[in-house]
C-alpha cells in the first residue's frame, strides 16, 4: 500500500520533491515527563485543552507527548488539519479510545460510526437535520423559545436570580428531544429533571475518563462507585430512549402514512430499519437518538452561554443586536416567521466570533487507519493525534486585533477584499464528518439569542471572577458572572 503524505504547505496534493529521511513520532519536540508516567500528571486536568494549547506554543506546530508508554501526535497546524478532518474515514478515523469511552455510556450510533456503517448511517442521519426539517420543526421550536422567554420573565417578576447556563441547557435538550424524538419531555421546567441530571453526569464522567491515563473502570474491582453510577445512568437513559422508540412505533402503526413522511428523526430511523436488508437495529436507532442528544445539547447551549458571556461586556454589540432584533422581530415576543432566521445577520456574525474565541470543541482526536506520513513524521496506523482546531488558528491569523471580539469582522462586505475569516476555522468541525446539526444549532441560537435581547439585558455582576474553561468534553464556562434584567422598552 502507498503511505498516505500530508505535509503543511500542500495538504497531501501534488509533486513530493525529494525529501529529508522521515523521523519518527518519538523524534518530535515534547514536554519532558516522568520515566513511568510519562505526561500523565500533567494532562490530567479541568484544563486539557489548555495544557495541550500551552505546550503547542512552547513546541511548535507539530509536537508528541505520553502516557505511560503510549506516544500521542498534537498537530497545530491548519492545513494539517483540514487534510486530517477531509481524508476520512479511510485514512484518518476517530480516536478509538474516545470511540470506546463514548460507546460504554450508550452513545454507539453516527459520532462512534467508521467505514460503511459510518457512510450508511450519516445518509439517514443527514436526512433528519436538514433545514427542510428544521422548517417543518420551526412552529415547536417557536413555542420552546416562547417557554424561555417567559420562565425567565416570571423569575424577574417575583425577583428571583435566572439560572442562564441551566436553563440554556434545558432548552437546547428540550429542543433535540422534539426534534429527534417528536416528544416534550419539558426539563425547562421540571426542577430536577432525571434525564437531564443523568446526561449531565455522563459528560462529567466522560471528561475525567478521557484525561486518565488508565481506564481501570474497565478492572471489575477496581470500579468505583462512580462509575457503577454512570453504568446506571447510562441504563436509565437508554431505558427512557426505548420508551420514545415503543410511542414513534406505536404511532408508525396506527398511522402507517407516516411511513412515507416521518414527522421526526426517530420515526425516520424506525422506517429506514424495517426496511429489509437495511442492517439497521433497535440498537442502531436507539444509539443514534442518545448520540443526538450527546452532540446536540452541551455543544448549542455552550456556544450560546460564551456569546452571552462576551456581550455583557461588550454593550455596543448587545446593543447592536438588540436593534437588528427589533427590527426583524418587530412587535412579536419571539420570533415566529422562520424566514426571519436568515435576516439576523449580526446575530450569526457575532455567533461566529464567539465560537472562534471560545469553541465548545477547541480540539479534537484522530486516529491513522492507515500508516501515512505527515510533514515527514512517519506515522503508523492506530497512532492518535489531537488537532488543536482553536490554536491552529490563533497561531495562523491574520485578522486585526485576532484576541478582540468583533462580530463585524463576519458581517458581508467587512474588510472589503479580504477572504472570510470563517474559511479558517474548524467550529463544526471540517470534512465529511462535518457536523450534520449545524443548521439546527444556528437556528437554536438566533431564536434565543433574539429573545433574550428583546426583552433582557445582561449585566455583569460587579467583582465577579471571569468565566473559566473547564473541559468537560465540550468546553464550558465554570460560570457566568452576569445577572439577567428586564430591557426598558425603547423611548422610556
Ligand atoms: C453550536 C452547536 C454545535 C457545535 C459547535 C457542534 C460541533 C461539532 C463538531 C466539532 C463535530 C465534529 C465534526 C468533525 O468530526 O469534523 C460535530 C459532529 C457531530 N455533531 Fe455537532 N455541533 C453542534 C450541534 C449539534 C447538534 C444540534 C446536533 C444534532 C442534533 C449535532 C450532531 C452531531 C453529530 C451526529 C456529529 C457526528 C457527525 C459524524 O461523525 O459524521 N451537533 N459537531
Amino acid at each position: 500500500m502507498m503511505t498516505k503524505t500530508i505535509s503543511a504547505t500542500e495538504a497531501g496534493v501534488g509533486l513530493n520533491p525529494p525529501q529529508p529521511p522521515l523521523r519518527r513520532v518519538s523524534d518530535l519536540p515534547g514536554p519532558k515527563g516522568s520515566v513511568l508516567m510519562g505526561n500523565a500528571r500533567a494532562i490530567n486536568s479541568p484544563r486539557f485543552h489548555q495544557v495541550l494549547e500551552n505546550w503547542g506554543r512552547e513546541f511548535g506546530p507539530l509536537y508528541r507527548f505520553r502516557i505511560l508508554n503510549k506516544s500521542f501526535m498534537v498537530s497545530a497546524e491548519r492545513d494539517v488539519i483540514a487534510a486530517l478532518l477531509r481524508d476520512r474515514p479511510d485514512v484518518m478515523k476517530r480516536s478509538t479510545r474516545t470511540s470506546r469511552m463514548l460507546e460504554e455510556m450508550g452513545t454507539c450510533g453516527l459520532f462512534t460510526a467508521e467505514g460503511e456503517e459510518w457512510r450508511r448511517q450519516r445518509k439517514l442521519v443527514m436526512r433528519a437535520l436538514t433545514p427542510e426539517v428544521i422548517h417543518s420543526f420551526f412552529p415547536t421550536l417557536t413555542a420552546l423559545t416562547e417557554r424561555l422567554r417567559s420562565r425567565w420573565q416570571r423569575a424577574l417578576d417575583a425577583g428571583k436570580p435566572v439560572d442562564v447556563l441551566r436553563d440554556l441547557k434545558a432548552y437546547t435538550l428540550d429542543v433535540t428531544i422534539g426534534l429527534a424524538m417528536g416528544h416534550d419531555i419539558n426539563t425547562l421546567e421540571a426542577e430536577e429533571n432525571p434525564l437531564q441530571r443523568d446526561i449531565e453526569f455522563l459528560f462529567n464522567r466522560l471528561a475525567r475518563r478521557l484525561t486518565v491515563p488508565f481506564a481501570y473502570w474497565r478492572v471489575g474491582p477496581l470500579k468505583r462507585a462512580v462509575d457503577r453510577e454512570a453504568d446506571a445512568a447510562s441504563a436509565r437513559i437508554e431505558k427512557a430512549i426505548f420508551g420514545f422508540v415503543a410511542d414513534a412505533r406505536a404511532r408508525l402503526e396506527q398511522n402507517p402514512a407516516l411511513r412515507q413522511k416521518p414527522s421526526n428523526m426517530l420515526e425516520a430511523l424506525i422506517v429506514a430499519c424495517d426496511e429489509e436488508g437495511s442492517g439497521f437495529t433497535d440498537a442502531t436507532v436507539v444509539g443514534n437518538a442518545i448520540t443526538m442528544v450527546f452532540a446536540g445539547e452541551d455543544t448549542t447551549s455552550n456556544s450560546m452561554a460564551w456569546l452571552i458571556d462576551f456581550l455583557a461586556v461588550h454593550p455596543q454589540a448587545a446593543a447592536d443586536m438588540a436593534a437588528e432584533t427589533d427590527r426583524v422581530l418587530g412587535d412579536a415576543p419571539v420570533l415566529a416567521d422562520y424566514h426571519g432566521l436568515e435576516r439576523l445577520h449580526y446575530i450569526d456574525a457575532a455567533t461566529r466570533e464567539a465560537m472562534r474565541l471560545k469553541p465548545v470543541a477547541p480540539l479534537m482526536a484522530v486516529e491513522a487507519a492507515q500508516p501515512i506520513t505527515i510533514d515527514g513524521v512517519e506515522v503508523p496506523a492506530g497512532q492518535v493525534i489531537f488537532l488543536l482546531l482553536r490554536h491552529s488558528a490563533e497561531r495562523q491569523s491574520d485578522l486585526v486585533r485576532p484576541e478582540a471580539f468583533l462580530p463585524e469582522r463576519f458581517m458581508e462586505g467587512a474588510g472589503e477584499g479580504s477572504s472570510d475569516p470563517g474559511r479558517k476555522l474548524f467550529p463544526f468541525g471540517a470534512g465529511p464528518r462535518f457536523c450534520p446539526g449545524r443548521y439546527l444549532a444556528m437556528a437554536e441560537i438566533k431564536m434565543a439569542m433574539s429573545m433574550l435581547m428583546k426583552h433582557f439585558v445582561l449585566e455583569p455582576i460587579p467583582g465577579a471572577p471571569p468565566a473559566q474553561e473547564i473541559f468537560t468534553f465540550t468546553m464550558t464556562p465554570d460560570a457566568l458572572p452576569l445577572r439577567l434584567a428586564p430591557r426598558r422598552p425603547a423611548g422610556s
